[in-house]
C-alpha cells in the first residue's frame, strides 16, 4: 500500500456544547503541526451527515478520526462501523452522570468494531490528539520529532521537590 505522509485528522463532535472540551484537541494538533478539520456530526440529529462524513473520510485523506460524544455517546462507534480509519472516542462529561455514561458507552463496543477510548473530558480530548499524532507519526518524521520534543519538555518541567 502507498504511504501518505500528509494524512489529516478529523475532529468531530455530537454538539456545539462539546466544543469547549474538543477545542483542546485542536490546540495539541496545531502544536505538533498536523492538519485537521473540525465538524459537528451527530449520530442521531444529523445521521445523513454522519454517514457522508464517515464513508468519504478515506477519500478526504483523514488518517485518524477523533470523535467526542456525551450521554449515550454512540457517535464514535457508528463512525467506526462505516470506516476502517482508526476512531478515537472522547467521552464528554455529561451533566447528570459526569461522563460515566459517555465513557461506558464508548468503551463497551462489542467485538468486531473497535473504538479507542480516552479519559472523560479535557484529559481525554488532549490525549486523543496526542494519540492521533502518534498514529500519524508512523509515516511522518516531522510529527515524530514534535512528539518526542513535547515529551522531553514535559519531563523537564517536573520538579524534583514540591514547593
Ligand atoms: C450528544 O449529546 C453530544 O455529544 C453532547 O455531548 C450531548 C448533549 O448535547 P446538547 O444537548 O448539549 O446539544 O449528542
Amino acid at each position: 500500500m502507498k504511504k501518505n505522509k500528509n494524512l489529516k485528522v478529523a475532529i468531530v463532535m455530537g454538539s456545539q456544547s462539546d466544543y469547549k472540551t474538543m477545542k483542546l484537541a485542536e490546540k495539541v494538533l496545531k502544536n505538533v503541526g498536523i492538519k485537521f478539520e473540525t465538524k459537528i456530526v451527530s449520530a442521531h440529529r444529523t445521521p445523513k451527515r454522519m454517514y457522508e462524513f464517515a464513508t468519504s473520510a478515506k477519500k478526504n485523506k483523514f488518517g485518524v478520526i477523533i470523535a467526542g460524544a456525551g450521554g449515550s455517546a454512540h457517535l464514535p462507534g457508528m463512525i467506526a462501523a462505516l470506516t476502517t480509519i482508526p476512531v478515537l472516542g472522547v467521552p464528554i462529561e455529561s451533566k447528570k452522570l459526569k461522563g460515566i455514561d459517555s465513557l461506558l458507552s464508548i468503551a463497551q463496543m462489542p467485538k468486531g468494531i473497535p473504538v479507542g477510548t480516552l479519559a472523560i473530558g479535557e484529559d481525554g480530548a488532549i490525549n486523543s490528539a496526542l494519540l492521533a499524532a502518534s498514529i500519524i507519526a508512523n509515516n511522518n518524521l516531522k510529527v515524530r520529532k514534535k512528539i518526542e520534543n513535547f515529551r522531553l519538555v514535559q519531563t523537564k518541567s517536573v520538579k524534583k521537590k514540591p514547593k
